[in-house]
């Protein structure tokens, strides 16, 4: 088959890279890909957000099947806009994967159909809001309506940081029209935990549960970043959390979206916090986390492309997903500087990494036979192991593999999981 991947980072490279090992996929494409994508794909250069250049490319190419990656085609409609060329796709359409372009929108669903989550109020009067935070309990969290490249979240400490956040948003607009309705929640604590699930609109399928590093420095400090590591699975996310997520989430969620009209296909991502009352939902995305896919699919042991295309025929109760009983480890090596200003241009130089360890590249490309730098986020390293323990050691082993000027990764990935266990 000939198979399409819409995206360009790690994590479209590691969907790639499990793709590649089904015996039914000939010929992937990667629109647009990236400088390292391009050893395990053919990159075309096509923006993931050019929609009808998409169309054309699948209808000329004669794409058996689409997989749209990330968020912002997603809610613009790529799948539909595939489907409706005869393009059989994985990933919602836009009316299901509103459930990530509007917070106000998955919040009020949440409220209707009774899925845990933090108390909420939405906004789309700057007066009001502002009134609002002058009693609000503190800290207390805002948060942009529509996508903002994964920082329309503001965790407000303190009364003046509220004001700030708001005013950012509904004034200064500092994430465009995203930021003109905001939703100002309660302040949760706990664990968090992403579950990546595969769903048809009616069976949901939990993939393996995993925990993400979204501060750049170590300790958790430092600013919020794309997320800079991550491990799987998740120590906190319990067989008694995974059966409470179920009954009182996945399902009620899938079944909450098709009751709508809007049934989900594809990847759901659940981002959990497990509070002292049980598991609440901070987030949905409707497509899978990056770089959480790369520790959830090494761990896979089914045939992607087949779970797929059963997800797109609303099939998936027909069919087995199967997860090594292993741990993964992923790290991000970024260029020093990210999420702030740096340099790149680097060549990044691979060395032979161990069987059970590989890469994907995130922010590269090619240059007269060279593999530069090119992103923040330049590549992870991922190693699987019989424990958490031993995958946190082999990743960061095989990190020393693998070299540029002006790398820097976290230290600790991991180590807070590994504590957990202890
Ligand atoms: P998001 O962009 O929705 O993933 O949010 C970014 C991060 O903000 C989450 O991973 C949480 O750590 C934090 N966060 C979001 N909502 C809440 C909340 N209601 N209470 C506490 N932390 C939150
Ligand atoms: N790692 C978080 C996300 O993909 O949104």
């Amino acid at each position: 088959m000939k198979i399409m991947v819409v995206g360009g980072g790690g994590r479209e490279h590691a969907i790639i890279k499990a793709l590649k090992k089904s015996k039914s996929v000939n010929t992937i494409y990667a629109l647009p890909g990236n400088g390292g994508i391009a050893a395990d794909a053919q990159c075309v250069n096509i923006g993931a957000t050019d929609i009808p250049k998409i169309v054309e490319f699948a209808k000329e190419n004669k794409i058996d099947f689409a997989v749209v990656a990330p968020d912002d085609p997603l809610v613009l409609g790529a799948v539909d806009a595939l489907e409706g060329a005869g393009i059989k796709c994985f990933g919602p359409k836009a009316n299901a994967a509103i459930i990530e372009g509007s917070k106000v929108f998955s919040k009020n669903l949440m409220k209707k159909f009774g899925i845990p989550t933090a108390e909420y109020e939405v906004f789309d009067n700057i007066d009001k809001a502002l009134e609002y935070v002058k009693t609000a309990p503190i800290p207390t969290v805002i948060k942009a309506d529509g996508l903002a490249l994964g920082k329309g979240v503001i965790i407000a400490e303190t009364r003046q940081d509220a004001e700030n956040a708001v005013r950012s948003m509904m004034q200064d607009k500092v994430f465009g029209e995203s930021g003109s309705r905001v939703v100002i929640e309660e302040f949760l604590t706990g664990p968090e935990v992403s579950v990546l699930s595969f769903t048809d609109g009616k069976t949901v399928i939990p993939m393996v549960s995993s925990m993400d590093h979204k501060r750049a420095l170590d300790g958790d400090k430092g600013l919020n970043t794309g997320g800079m590591g991550t491990v799987a699975p998740n120590p906190y996310y319990t067989q008694d959390v995974a059966k409470e997520c179920m009954e009182k989430i996945f399902l009620p969620t899938v079944k909450a979206m098709s009751s709508l009209d809007r049934p989900f296909k594809g990847c759901l991502y659940f981002g959990l916090m497990i509070t002292e009352n049980g598991p609440k939902v901070i987030e949905y995305n409707c497509r899978f986390g990056d770089p959480e896919t790369q520790v959830v699919l090494p761990l896979l042991e089914s045939d992607l492309l087949e779970i797929m295309i059963a997800t797109a025929e609303e099939r998936l109760d027909e069919i087995e997903v199967k997860f090594a009983d292993k741990s993964a480890c992923c790290v991000v090596l970024a260029s020093n500087g990210y999420p702030k200003a740096y340099k790149k241009g680097f060549e990044i130089s691979i060395g032979n990494l161990d069987d059970n360890a590989d890469f994907y590249i995130a922010g590269a490309k090619l240059e007269g036979g060279k593999l530069l730098t090119n992103g923040g986020r330049v590549l992870n390293v991922v190693a699987a192991a019989d424990t958490l323990e031993q995958a946190i050691a082999d990743a960061y082993k095989n990190v020393t593999n693998i070299t540029f000027e002006n790398a820097y990764c976290r230290k600790d990935i991991g180590q807070r999981a590994l504590a957990a266990l202890n």
